[in-house]
């Protein structure tokens, strides 16, 4: 257990700061809101937490569209506040890490003004600009990953720039070594600050083919509402040329000396699923998430086990998983796998797995008190770009009437996980002073119990099961550092593993059944201790011979 780092021990937990705490009341969170709220951070027991993008930003893609990456949003306060939130946090012994935005800025940030401000501009090759094809017309028939086309014109020069996302995030030139050691020299001015690691964002567009050769997806593009839509395979061929291109890993090697440079062990977290990012297993991304769980619209047994064997296998000797089951891109936890009888139950039992799994977990600002979707109610409430340009898309060519649209808009924007945090009953739930207009609106289930003040004095709150949890994990080192071992003999509706290790060997069973499931011990030993059972058990207790598991519960035991 000692010999693991501290990335490889702590429980991550992800911060919008716009809709975390709002310290001036404007409606608008931000680092003396963030501050204030660390002590319930730290009680809630979890290690350190990522921030989303906290930098100066027009804000179309909500803070991914970044204009100073070396400055705060001054709606978030200043770099003093910053630097006091970081100081509090390392007082509370809560790492932090930042979120790099690699692949593109803002379409507003002065390099970017600069670099279309001329073809002979010093920072015109700081982003991909392209003369159009021979007939005229984009270079070629790339896509955004947002829809429409991935290149813009610049009528003022004639040429068009690349962008993987919005037309206001124009792609940066990686390969230019200016713009290069302009966006290291960002990354040193956080590091020399003090924080504790990155998140990198997209990291799989960072380069595209050099050649710009099209791709050959056969399928009616100006068709196509969302590239989402698409199979993994028409994905690929898709978006191939535009991604996971020649450089990327030579590029994440060098972050990763340049982050080794400084002491701490400075961790770095890479947005993608893809295992070989780990490199070495020492010399590229320490951490890289397991999407394909996440990404599963409700999870069982089966796709736990399959996902779990594949991912370990394929692990690069010396690399650590990382799961997470809900972000900032995903609808939340309560939500997806709610099934509206159980909800509460349901939110318990992925915690668990997501706790008990081997790996570093990842939690989602809200999800502890169980936050559910927002549903917005007209279009003007949406601030997310990218569902507004979907629904342009599905009433130009998709031929949707408006009113379909608008309610496909409002049912997937990402703005429905991106709510207030609700700290309390009341107006805007503690969250911003009574009357201020939030810049998304409360969930108003913030008045019947999904709030931090209703759940924090009830140990049966989801609020006290996820304090209970974080606590078993962080008192149980083969919970953190053991193998994990699937014990298929548990069946369809429950997930049985063993994670043994750290001197200790612990049985993790879960049912993922609305029925009484019971599990044979025998192949353990035929007995165990409760740890922690989520049906109030005694802990202590001694279990022999079966295991009987009520609807939905989780079991932890010690063997031997
Ligand atoms: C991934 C981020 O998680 C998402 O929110 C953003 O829109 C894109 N990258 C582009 O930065």
């Amino acid at each position: 257990m000692e010999s693991l780092r501290w990335w490889q021990r702590a429980v991550f937990y992800q911060i919008y700061p716009r809709s975390f705490a709002d310290g001036n009341g404007d409606g608008i969170g931000d680092f003396v809101g963030m501050a204030a709220r660390l002590d319930y951070l730290r009680e809630l027991g979890v290690d350190a937490l990522w921030l989303s993008p906290h930098y100066p930003s027009p804000f179309l893609d909500c803070g991914y569209d970044i204009t100073d990456y070396t400055g705060v949003a001054p709606e978030y306060g200043t770099l003093d506040d910053f630097a006091a939130f970081l100081r509090e946090a390392h007082a509370r012994g809560l790492r932090v890490i930042l979120d790099l935005v690699l692949n593109h800025s803002s379409d507003q940030h002065p390099w970017f003004v600069e670099s279309r401000a001329g073809r002979d501009s010093p920072k015109r090759d700081w982003y991909v600009w392209r003369d159009p094809a021979p007939g005229g017309g984009p270079p070629n028939n790339w896509t955004s990953i947002f829809g429409g086309p991935a290149w813009t014109l610049d009528p003022a020069t004639g040429q068009y720039y690349y962008h993987a996302f919005l037309k206001e995030q124009p792609d940066l030139n990686w390969r230019s070594p200016a713009l290069k050691a302009a966006m290291w020299d960002a990354a040193r001015f956080w590091l020399d600050l003090g924080v504790d690691g990155f998140r990198l964002d997209a990291i799989a567009t960072i380069f595209e083919d050099p050649e710009l050769r099209d791709h050959d997806l056969d399928l009616d593009m100006d068709a196509l509402v969302d590239v989402n839509t698409l199979t993994p395979e028409q994905y690929e061929r898709l978006m191939g040329r535009q991604s996971k291109q020649p450089g990327l890993h030579e590029l994440m090697r060098e972050l990763r000396a340049l982050v080794d440079a400084y002491p701490g062990d400075r961790v770095l977290v890479g947005e993608d699923d893809d295992l070989t990012f780990h490199g070495s297993g020492e010399d590229e991304l320490h951490l890289v998430f397991n999407f394909p769980l996440m990404r599963a619209r409700r999870l069982t047994p089966g796709h736990v086990r399959a996902n779990q064997a594949l991912r370990l296998a394929a692990l690069p000797a010396g690399a650590w998983p990382c799961n997470t089951l809900g972000n900032h891109d995903s609808p939340r936890v309560w939500s997806r796998y709610g099934d509206g009888a159980h909800d509460a139950a349901l939110a318990r039992l992925h915690l668990a797995l997501l706790l008990t799994l081997k790996g570093t977990p990842f939690l989602y600002y809200g999800e502890e008190i169980g936050m559910a979707d927002l549903q917005l109610g007209a279009l003007e409430q949406v601030r997310d770009m990218a569902a507004l340009h979907r629904y342009a898309r599905l009433v130009g060519r998709g031929g949707v009437a408006p009113e379909a649209a608008t309610r496909i808009t409002l049912a997937t924007t990402r703005d429905r996980c991106r709510g207030p945090m609700q700290w309390g009953a009341g107006p805007n739930a503690g969250f911003s002073p009574p009357g201020v207009a939030t810049w998304l609106p409360v969930h108003p289930n913030a008045q019947a119990g999904v709030s931090v003040a209703a759940q924090a004095g009830d140990p049966g709150s989801l609020l006290g099961f996820y304090r209970r949890m974080l606590a078993l994990r962080r008192a149980t080192p083969a919970l953190v550092a053991g193998d994990y071992e699937d014990l298929p003999e548990a069946g369809q509706g429950c997930l049985a593993f063993l994670r043994r290790g750290a001197g200790q060997a612990c049985l993790v069973a879960l049912s993922f059944a609305a029925d009484a499931q019971a599990l044979d011990l025998g192949p353990v030993g035929g007995r165990a201790r409760l740890r922690f059972a989520s049906a109030g058990r005694a802990e202590g207790g001694l279990v022999e011979g079966e295991l009987a598991l009520g609807p939905f519960e989780v079991v932890v035991a010690e063997l031997g």
